[in-house]
Order: C-alpha cells, then sequence, then structure tokens
C-alpha cells in the first residue's frame, strides 16, 4: 500500500513582532517533516494571548477558514498546547477538520521512534496522560483526542476506553515501566561495573549527535535528517590511544518539550546520568542567538534530569558550514568548546584528546604488586586501567598504570 503523505497547515499566537529572516514555526516544521507530513501553508496571529475559547481570535478565524477551504489540508497543527475547547471549537468552526497541537505532534514522533519495551511503554503512557488530561469530568472516549499525524502509535489501539480503563491502564503500564526500568538498571551497574570511561552524547536534535557517534565508534546506528533517530539509547565503543571508551547516544532535546514528555522520557534521558562525561553537541551553523538558545535548552533539561553536576565538554558541530570569522568568533565566545565536523572528521584528533586528557586527571598513578598466581586480578586492571606497565621480578609481577580513583582504591592492598 502506498504510504499516504497527511499535508498539514500550521497555527501560532505570537507575541512578539516580526523579525525579518527570522521563522518562528521553524523547529514545528521540522517537527512536521520528522513526524512524516507535508506542510501546506502557515498563519501566525500576532497578539499577546491566544483567546481562550478559539485560539485565534474572530477576524483571524474567518481567515483561516478561508484558507483551509482553498488549501484543503488534512489537519491544522497549532504551536501552542490547545485547551480541549479551543481544539474543539477551532474543529467545528473550520468545517470539522483534525486539530492537534505540538504535543501530540511530539507524541507521534515519539511513537514512530520508539524501538525498545521500554520507549513503546513511555510513549503509550505519554499519550495516555496527554489524553487522560484532557478528557477529565467529560467521561467520554479518548478516540478523538488520540491520533496525530495519521493514526499511529503504540497507545493508539487502546484509545477508545473509558476513564475508569485508562486510569487502570495507565497504573499498569507504570507498573511494568518500573519492572523495564529495573533491567535497565542491571544493564547500567554491568557498564559502570565494567570502569571504562562512560560518555554520553547530549543535544539539540539535528545537531549531529547520531552523525558524530556514527563516525567515532563506526557504529551502524541509522542517521538521516529526521529528528529524533536516537529514541532508543546506544551504547558503542571507539579506541584512542589503546584505551577504550564506551559513548552513548542519547535521545534529541527539544525547546519547550512538554511537561509529560519529559517526565515520560526521564529515563532514557537517564543514560546520560551514568557517564563520566556529558558532551555536549551544539550546531555550530546556527545563528548566534539560536545557537546560545538551544546550548541553555540542553542545559536546562540536563539540570532538570539532575545532570548538572557531571562534567560536561562543549561540542561545536558543523563547522564545514561556517566561515573563518565565524569560527574564530565562536572560539572567542565558547573558549572551552571543542568544534569539530562529525561530516568531514575536522577536529576529531582535538576532540579525542581533550576527552582523554579529562579521564587521564580523573585518574591516580599506582604501582602495584602481585605474587605470581594473580592473573586474574592483573587482567582486570589491564580491563580498566591506562598505561598498563608489567615488569616481572622473581617473586612477581610489578604493575603500573593509572586507575581510577574507586578501582584505586579496590587493589589498594597490592600498592607497593
Ligand atoms: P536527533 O537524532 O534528532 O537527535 O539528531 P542528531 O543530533 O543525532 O543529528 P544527526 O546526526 O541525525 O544529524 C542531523 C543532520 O545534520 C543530518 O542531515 C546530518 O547529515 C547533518 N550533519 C551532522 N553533522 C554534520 C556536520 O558536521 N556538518 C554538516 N554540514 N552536517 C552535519
Amino acid at each position: 500500500m502506498p504510504e499516504i503523505v497527511e499535508r498539514a497547515y500550521l497555527i501560532a499566537v505570537i507575541d512578539a513582532p516580526k523579525r525579518e529572516g527570522e521563522d518562528p514555526l521553524a523547529e514545528l516544521k521540522d517537527l512536521l517533516g520528522t513526524a512524516g507530513a507535508e506542510f501546506a501553508g502557515e498563519m501566525i496571529q500576532r497578539r499577546e494571548h491566544p483567546v481562550p475559547a478559539t485560539y485565534f481570535g474572530k477576524g483571524k478565524l474567518a481567515e483561516l477558514k478561508a484558507e483551509i477551504d482553498r488549501l484543503e489540508p488534512d489537519l491544522i497543527v497549532a504551536e501552542d498546547e490547545l485547551s480541549p475547547t479551543q481544539q474543539r471549537n477551532l474543529e467545528e468552526r473550520l468545517g470539522g477538520i483534525r486539530v492537534i497541537d505540538r504535543t501530540a505532534l511530539i507524541l507521534d514522533i515519539f511513537a514512530q521512534h520508539a524501538h525498545t519495551a521500554e520507549g513503546k511503554l513511555q510513549v503509550e503512557l505519554a499519550q495516555l496522560e496527554f489524553n487522560f488530561a484532557r478528557m477529565r469530568g467529560k467521561g467520554t472516549i479518548l478516540s478523538r483526542l488520540g491520533g496525530g499525524i495519521g493514526t499511529r502509535g503504540p497507545g493508539e489501539t487502546k484509545l477508545e476506553v473509558d476513564q475508569r480503563v485508562a486510569r487502570k491502564r495507565i497504573s499498569n503500564l507504570k507498573h511494568r515501566l518500573k519492572n523495564v526500568s529495573s533491567s535497565r538498571e542491571v544493564m547500567r551497574r554491568q557498564r559502570l561495573a565494567s570502569r571504562l570511561p562512560l560518555i554520553a552524547l547530549a543535544g539539540y536534535t539535528n545537531t549531529g549527535k547520531s552523525t558524530l557517534h556514527n563516525a567515532l565508534t563506526r557504529s551502524e546506528v541509522s542517521i538521516d535528517d529526521r529528528l529524533f533517530e536516537t529514541l532508543d539509547p546506544t551504547t558503542r565503543a571507539y579506541e584512542f590511544e589503546g584505551q577504550t571508551y564506551l559513548l552513548t547516544d542519547t535521545v534529541g532535546f527539544i525547546r519547550k518539550l512538554p511537561h509529560q514528555l519529559v517526565e515520560a522520557f526521564h529515563s532514557t534521558l537517564e543514560e546520560t546520568l551514568v557517564a563520566h562525561l556529558i558532551l555536549h553537541i551544539a550546531d555550530a551553523g546556527q545563528s548566534d542567538t539560536e545557537l546560545d538558545a538551544m546550548i541553555k535548552a540542553v542545559d536546562d533539561v540536563l539540570e532538570e534530569i539532575g545532570a548538572s553536576d557531571i562534567d560536561r565538554l562543549l561540542v561545536l558541530n558543523k563547522i564545514d558550514l561556517v566561515d573563518r570569522d565565524q569560527l574564530a568568533f565562536l572560539s572567542r565566545i565558547y573558549p572551552d568548546a571543542v568544534l569539530v565536523s562529525a561530516l568531514t572528521g575536522e577536529g576529531f584528533g582535538g576532540l579525542l584528546e581533550r576527552v582523554r586528557d579529562f579521564f587521564i586527571a580523573r585518574l591516580k598513578s599506582v604501582e602495584l604488586f602481585f605474587t605470581y598466581g594473580n592473573g586474574r586480578a592483573i587482567g582486570e586492571i589491564y580491563r580498566v586501567g591506562a598505561g598498563v606497565e608489567l615488569e616481572n621480578t622473581e617473586d612477581g609481577v610489578i604493575v603500573k598504570a593509572r586507575l581510577t580513583r574507586e578501582d584505586a582504591a579496590r587493589f589498594a592492598r597490592y600498592e607497593r
């Protein structure tokens, strides 16, 4: 069956005056593309707040109706979160066209990109909670509010249920999620127990995290221009100067992330929490104000999930898109940042060295002595340590290595 591409018309209420060269709906359009829909047109009303009952004011609504009749899109997507009343009124007054908001659109993207059991449960939970919040007191069915672009989503078939069933399903999902999370917790502990340097890539969507992850680990992560390719975190290894590093790709951040989604994807974002170092990837090709806003947006979310005390290294990617003057400017504004191009590999050497230096600074040089027969312990040092050197003596083996403080404490009794 050929895939039907839906055409979406975007609407927004914006209080800021129009500025040349800026597209206030750029992100919504990106999200739309990611969801697999086509852009059919847009209308922006400049006013302080949306009208409580109808979102747009009366005159603008008539204008919108004329546009909708002319262009015949399949649905309307609003930039702001719509109240159930606004949604219903818009649908009624615009001739029955489906109206969704930004949150529903993001949920739809998450639904398409959730691959693991946990990802799917999280999305279903978020969809149910989103819909549940909107049906309160109405005792009505959820189905009308369910669909985003198309009618997909793990929760999709379960949406035609009443409130009581919804509530039960939500608590059931939460329970199942807890079990899934705990198995992830086991995996996480194993990874930590490996004591390898653990690095997480974090950053705004579309900044090139997957491309960089791929380039550094030469892994088979699928990437394309769509957002959220990396919903399910992947960890791969790379080697530099004989040391193995684990690199985790995480879900892309978005600005104004709806609260329900922060909750729902908490454990996905938690991947960053187990890292020793977070590489914060930002897009150097953005305008100065955009770049600044994006960096702040990521910082805010990291703060929100409790990652603020993990060391962070800012990586400005896509420098192949930037001219020399801008590069010099960026180096001045962000003196600690590493500048790279994940596409061309430019700057990789510097990045790998900075990461190496970070981990070296975390390490302590030790000199240990093992009697013969301690092969396992020595093997362990090889696995977890850096710069391991062995010297055989008559009674045993002298091992020089750099270990993390925790590992150094573990092997303290062997110290010479
Ligand atoms: P999400 O999965 O949405 O979080 O995005 P991401 O941050 O993983 O971005 P991804 O690697 O998918 O890259 C997004 C787009 O940017 C793709 O079209 C890449 O080809 C492009 N891209 C990534 N790195 C570079 C770069 O260094 N230079 C240029 N010119 N484009 C790049």
